[in-house]
C-alpha cells in the first residue's frame, strides 16, 4: 500500500482512522451479493449490537448512507400516521431530527432550549402531558454541537412513564462513551460507521428492539429508509436490498475488530485521556469552554472563540491544517465557539503535539 502520511482530524468525524482500517478497505473485487460478503454484512450487524450489550433484546439493520440517513430511517418507520414526535432540541442535530419529520409531514412538538442549555425533565414532562398524541420522543446522546451529553437515562424513564417510545441519536458517542441500551431501554438507537467506532463513512445502522419490527410493519412512508423492508429483506437473501458501499464495509468489519481487541473501558479511557490533555492544555493557553464540566461528553469540547483582536478561526485553522491538524468551526452554540473533538484513532502525544502547535500560532496574533 502506498505510504500516506497521518493526520490528525480534531473534526468529529470522519475520524483519523488506523491504517489497518484503510488497508483493509484494499480488497479483492466481489460481487456484494455473493455469500462470503452476505457473511461478513452478517457479523458486523452482530457485533455492532453487541457494542451496546443488545444482543438479547435488539437487532441492527445497515443502510448506505450517512449518519443522516439512519436519523430519516427510525423516524419514518417509527412514528405511526396521525402521532407525533416530541424532539429535544438542544443542538443543531435536535433541530435536524425536527426537520426530517416535518419533511415526511409527521407532527412535532418541540423542546426547543438554546444550543447549549440543560434539558429540563419537568419541562419535558409537561410537555408529555399536555400532548398526549406524542408517541415517539427523539433525543440526542451526545449534541455535537456543543460537546453536551444529553440525560438519556431520565429522559427514556420520563417517556416510558407516558408508554412513549425513544429514539436516540447515538451518532458521536456509540462506541466511544460506553453505552448500556437494556438499561436505557431505548426503542431505537442510530449512529454510522466514521464516529466513535472508526471507520470511514457511508454506512449508518438503527439499533432497534426486536419486537418493534411487527410493529412497524405498516408506517410506510420512505421507500429506501424502511427499517422493515431492509431487515426483513437481509434476513430473506443474506444481501443489502440496494448496493452497499463494499470496501467501507470491510473496513468496518476491521474498525469493529479494533474497538473489541482495545475493549468498552481501554477506548473510553484513551479518550477520556485525550480530552484531559486537551482541555488542560486549552485552559493553560488562556481559552474558555462552553460548558460547565460536568455536562460535559468527554468527547468535543466547544471553545469560546477568544477576543484577542488579530483572532481569526479561517486562519488559525489554515496555519493548522497546513501542519497536519484539522480543527473545526462551530455550529450555532449560543455563544460564539469552535469545536475539537477526540473521537478517533488519537492518543496523548497527538493532542499534545496539536496544542504545542497550536501555543506556536498563538505568539503570532498575540
Ligand atoms: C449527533 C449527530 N447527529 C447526526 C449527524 C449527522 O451525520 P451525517 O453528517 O453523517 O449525516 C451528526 C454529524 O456529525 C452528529 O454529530
Amino acid at each position: 500500500m502506498k505510504s500516506i502520511s497521518r493526520k490528525i482530524l480534531l473534526n468529529p468525524g470522519p475520524a483519523t482512522t488506523t491504517q489497518t482500517v484503510k488497508e483493509a478497505m484494499v480488497v479483492e473485487d466481489i460481487c456484494p451479493r455473493e455469500k462470503e460478503f452476505g457473511k461478513m454484512l452478517d457479523s458486523i450487524k452482530d457485533d455492532l449490537v453487541k457494542v451496546v450489550h443488545g444482543e438479547e433484546t435488539h437487532h441492527a439493520v445497515l443502510f448506505t448512507a450517512s449518519g443522516t440517513g439512519g436519523l430519516e430511517a427510525a423516524i419514518t418507520s417509527a412514528v405511526p400516521k396521525g402521532k407525533k414526535l416530541l424532539v429535544v432540541e438542544n443542538g443543531a442535530y435536535g433541530t435536524r431530527m425536527v426537520k426530517i419529520a416535518e419533511t415526511f409531514g409527521i407532527e412535532v412538538v418541540r423542546y426547543q432550549i438554546d444550543y447549549g442549555n440543560y434539558p429540563n425533565i419537568s419541562h419535558i414532562e409537561t410537555l408529555l402531558t399536555n400532548n398526549k398524541d406524542v408517541s415517539h420522543l427523539a433525543v440526542v446522546h451526545h449534541e455535537t454541537t456543543t460537546g453536551m451529553l444529553n440525560p438519556v437515562q431520565e429522559i427514556c424513564d420520563l417517556a416510558h412513564r407516558f408508554q412513549v417510545e425513544v429514539i436516540v441519536d447515538c451518532m458521536s458517542s456509540y462506541a466511544g462513551i460506553p453505552i448500556d441500551i437494556k438499561k436505557w431501554n431505548a426503542e431505537y438507537l442510530i449512529s454510522s460507521s466514521n464516529k466513535c467506532i472508526q471507520g470511514m463513512p457511508g454506512l449508518v445502522f438503527v439499533i432497534f428492539k426486536k419486537d418493534l419490527l411487527e410493529k412497524i410493519k405498516d408506517t410506510k412512508r420512505s421507500f429506501y429508509f424502511n427499517i422493515y423492508n431492509q431487515f426483513n429483506g437481509f434476513e430473506k437473501t443474506g444481501q443489502m436490498q440496494f448496493t452497499p458501499p463494499v470496501q467501507v464495509a470491510y473496513a468496518l468489519r476491521t474498525a469493529i475488530d479494533e474497538y473489541f481487541t482495545e475493549t468498552e473501558a481501554g477506548r473510553w479511557n484513551r479518550y477520556k485521556e485525550n480530552y484531559n490533555t486537551l482541555y488542560n492544555g486549552l485552559a493553560s493557553l488562556g481559552f474558555e469552554f462552553l460548558l460547565p464540566d460536568n455536562q460535559q461528553s468527554k468527547i468535543l469540547l466547544a471553545i469560546k472563540e477568544p477576543a484577542f483582536p488579530k483572532y481569526s478561526f479561517e486562519a488559525m485553522h489554515d496555519y493548522l491544517y497546513d501542519r497536519g491538524f484539522t480543527i473545526y468551526p462551530g455550529k450555532g452554540a449560543k455563544e460564539a465557539t469552535f469545536r475539537l473533538s477526540v473521537l478517533g484513532d488519537l492518543h496523548k502525544k497527538d493532542i499534545e503535539a496539536f496544542l504545542l502547535c497550536l501555543g506556536e500560532y498563538l505568539l503570532t496574533i498575540k
